[in-house]
């Protein structure tokens, strides 16, 4: 049987590290409030003014993975890249990656689905491999949100939380009769939620991607009703758990590492309270990442290998939840 495995992984953020107390200087916020509200101690910006775009980000953790797959880019059969935060709104980031990579012909689509970028992505490659359509594919989630964040008070709620960064996986079909890599997924969206968490450019409703109603209605930068997302995600995300443990014949017990989206310390907390998970089993990195959006599920993943948190055998869900609405959650069994 075909089973799609991750071969390996890499990550990059920027180097500018701007910690609470930078922030403070621009609006009427405290690195306690930030602490105590998100987890969040620093985050990763680019530095304004380089000239650099998402796929740069992209870039250099996908030469990093590809490296340690002993892969060369133009072997690839796909190139799927979750954002969204594209350098440009067409085209797509992930023919700007495949381009920088010298991925020569190599198919490259995007994924516009927030925090449930990479969820989606690994489903879809998932799809892909079994049904023979392709056999190495790169998974990329990277952001560039610094650019769209203004730091203002008005603004303070979204400019402390979201950052920049990706994480970059090679996936890869591998021949076995063993139950391992990809074991199962559930992704969900619910659309009635679409103005909870927003970003308004580029907008058709005015017959123009950008007119002064838009500027005035500040629909420009991000928008989030942050109280409805964190109940959404503590209500909505231990039901998906349950559900995902019911598809897969597995109990809570059998999960051996929770890598949970990092939009919040407290809704991840909230979560493995709920569902009695030990703290060792479950990885946040929101501490000294800030929220990646797509990347922080690959970044997390990366870091865990690195530290030899995860090893062969133990068996992963990631899971998430973030603007559209959408959610959902993978299971996946590491070779
Ligand atoms: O990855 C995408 C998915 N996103 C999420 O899952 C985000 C979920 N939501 C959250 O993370 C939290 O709702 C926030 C961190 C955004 C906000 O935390 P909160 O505990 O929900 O605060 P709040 O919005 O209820 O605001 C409480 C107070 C307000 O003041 P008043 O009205 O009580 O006087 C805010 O104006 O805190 C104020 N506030 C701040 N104060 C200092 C909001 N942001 C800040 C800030 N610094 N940065």
């Amino acid at each position: 049987m075909i089973r799609t495995i991750i071969k390996s992984s890499g990550r990059y953020v920027p180097d500018r590290h701007v910690t609470n107390h930078e922030l403070t200087k621009f609006m009427d916020t405290t690195h306690e409030w930030i602490v105590q509200r998100t987890g969040i101690e620093a985050r990763y910006w680019v530095t304004e003014g380089d000239d650099i775009g998402t796929s740069d980000l992209a870039l250099n953790a996908a030469n990093i993975a590809l490296e340690r797959a002993d892969w060369n880019p133009d072997e690839l059969d796909l190139i799927v890249f979750a954002t969204m935060t594209p350098d440009v709104n067409v085209p797509g980031s992930g023919t700007l990656l495949q381009n920088k990579l010298g991925a020569k012909n190599v198919p490259a689509l995007d994924i516009r689905q927030q925090c449930t970028g990479f969820l989606h992505g690994l489903e879809l490659c998932d799809a892909y491999i079994r049904s023979e359509k392709a056999k190495k594919i790169l998974l990329v989630g990277a952001e560039y949100q610094s650019r769209y964040i203004e730091l203002t008070t008005a603004n303070r709620d979204t400019a402390i939380i979201f950052a920049d960064g990706a994480g970059a996986t090679c996936i890869e079909a591998l021949e076995t009769t063993d139950n391992i890599g990809f074991i199962t997924s559930i992704l969900h969206a619910d659309g009635k939620y679409s103005k909870a968490l927003k970003f308004g450019l580029p907008a058709n409703k005015s017959g123009k991607p950008i007119s002064t109603t838009i500027i005035e209605n500040r629909e420009h930068f991000p928008y989030m009703d942050g109280k409805k997302v964190f109940k959404l995600a503590v209500t909505l995300l231990p039901k998906l758990a349950d559900a995902l443990l019911k598809k897969a014949k597995m109990s809570i017990e059998d999960i051996d590492m929770f890598i949970p989206h990092q939009a919040n310390l407290r809704i991840n907390e909230a979560f493995r309270e709920w569902m009695k998970i030990p703290e060792k089993k479950m990885y946040n990195n929101i501490q000294q990442y800030g929220n990646t959006t797509a990347a922080t599920i690959p970044i997390a993943f990366d870091e865990l290998i690195e530290k030899q948190m995860v090893k062969p055998g133990d068996t992963i869900m990631f899971f998430g939840l973030g603007a559209g609405l959408t959610w959902g959650g993978v299971i996946y069994k590491m070779i």
